[in-house]
């Protein structure tokens, strides 16, 4: 017996097959299956209800989400209009002098998390929050503007979907603000967006009314230069580069061999074995299997901090061994995706000898993305943005063999 066994293990290191589930050694054989898998950007979740999709998140022990605090978020950007407003003079503000402040509302995708949250965060600060993040579902707020109370109406808000049928789409964004400016005139005392691309978007609007406040979310490079030359009010950063280092950290651990808190805390909250650690805070939620990035407000006192190039100086070229990880992303014209978070992960993944092959998708069709997550055997790890929330096992059911 013991004869039999010492010839098998012979065997496997002669051949150099080790089973699935170590993947430490050179040569090693890891089912698609047994691989880490790291969901970003677009937390597994149900479109409707928002309810975390954890048939996905448990597909195997080595699956996690890197994403911010989408909630926490909103109610920054909420903030940040209120704070905005009340050092503000009313008579700039309230343009028509009605004693009622209007605004218009750029929603990102009703399906998905981080849009509701803002959705909700900006209705909660302005009192217009009647307990849904649909279109058109709000109730009159009331607002502090220079020391004074105002009322607080939502003169319309709306998904911004492209012909094309795209979510968060900047184009339809100038469309509609074209529209808002004439049917509404000077009612519109406020601009607020999901997202800066949809912001951007309403900017480029040819009859936009000049001077009303925007807001918009990611900070983007183009928004970060849009404070510092006065068009765009503020934003909010969702710290592209924790997120986008934070994907990879946890990848990078998982190929070595890491296993419980360490995935998520090496390199993270501490140095990892490569001396490597992100410098802003990350907070984990085991329940979720989830790291989160902080946001942070963005305006005219502070937008210098967030120009491109400030890159994190914690983490340096490794020794680690080189791993391929198969990347996808939902659509290849979202703003945030393709103007932050690609360039912060193509800068990153070197540092950390990660060999990323990015595919990326349409921003409407599953199939965009999915049709081009193959060649599965010749990775080492996958990272997935979806295009719906809800597709979480079209991507695990293609790992199974
Ligand atoms: C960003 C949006 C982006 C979306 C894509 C959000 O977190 O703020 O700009 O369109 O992610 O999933």
């Amino acid at each position: 017996m013991k004869k039999l066994t010492c010839t098998v293990l012979v065997l496997a290191l002669v051949s150099g097959l080790v089973f699935a589930g170590g993947g430490k050694d050179a040569g090693s054989v890891v089912l698609n299956k047994d691989k880490p898998l790291v969901f970003f950007n677009r937390q597994p979740s149900d479109p409707t209800t928002g309810a975390i999709d954890m048939a996905s998140m448990n597909w195997n022990d080595k699956t996690y989400y890197v994403g911010f605090d989408a909630a926490g978020g909103g109610a920054v950007q909420g903030k940040l209009i209120t704070d905005f407003l009340s050092s503000a003079d009313a008579k700039k503000i309230d343009r028509n002098g009605d004693g009622v402040i209007g605004y218009v509302l750029c929603i990102g995708d009703v399906g998905h998390n981080d849009s509701k949250a803002r959705t909700e965060g900006i209705r909660k600060a302005l009192g217009t929050w009647s307990g849904s993040t649909d279109p058109g579902k709000v109730k009159e707020g009331s607002v502090v503007v220079g020391g004074k109370t105002f009322k607080v109406v939502e003169l319309e808000g709306k998904a911004m979907t492209g012909t094309d049928g795209s979510t968060w789409n900047a184009n339809a964004a100038t469309e509609a603000m074209g529209g808002w400016a004439t049917k509404f005139g000077t009612n519109i005392d406020m601009v607020v967006s999901n997202n800066d691309g949809m912001a951007m978007g309403c900017l480029q609007a040819s009859n936009y009314p000049a001077g009303v406040p925007i807001f918009g979310y990611d900070a983007n490079a183009d928004a970060i230069e849009a404070i510092g030359a006065g068009k765009l009010t503020g934003t909010v950063s969702q710290n592209v580069d924790a997120q986008a280092a934070g994907t990879l950290q946890v990848l990078r651990n998982l190929l070595d061999g890491l296993t419980g808190a360490d995935v998520y805390t090496k390199g993270i909250t501490t140095a990892d074995q490569y001396g490597n650690k992100i410098t802003p805070a990350v907070d984990y939620k085991a329940d979720v299997k989830g790291l989160f990035a902080l946001n942070g407000p963005v305006n005219s006192s502070n937008w210098k901090q967030y120009t491109a190039g400030n890159r994190d100086a914690g983490i340096k070229k490794s020794a680690a061994p080189a791993k391929k990880v198969l990347l996808t992303i939902y659509n290849s014209a979202d703003n945030f995706l393709s103007s932050s978070y690609l360039p912060a992960l193509q800068y990153y993944a070197p540092l950390m000898n990660i060999n990323l092959t990015v595919v990326q998708g349409d921003g409407q069709n599953e199939s965009s993305c999915l049709d081009k997550f193959t060649n599965l055997n010749n990775y080492d790890a996958y990272a997935i943005n979806m295009v719906k929330t809800n597709s979480g096992r079209d991507y695990t059911d293609k790992l199974k063999y």
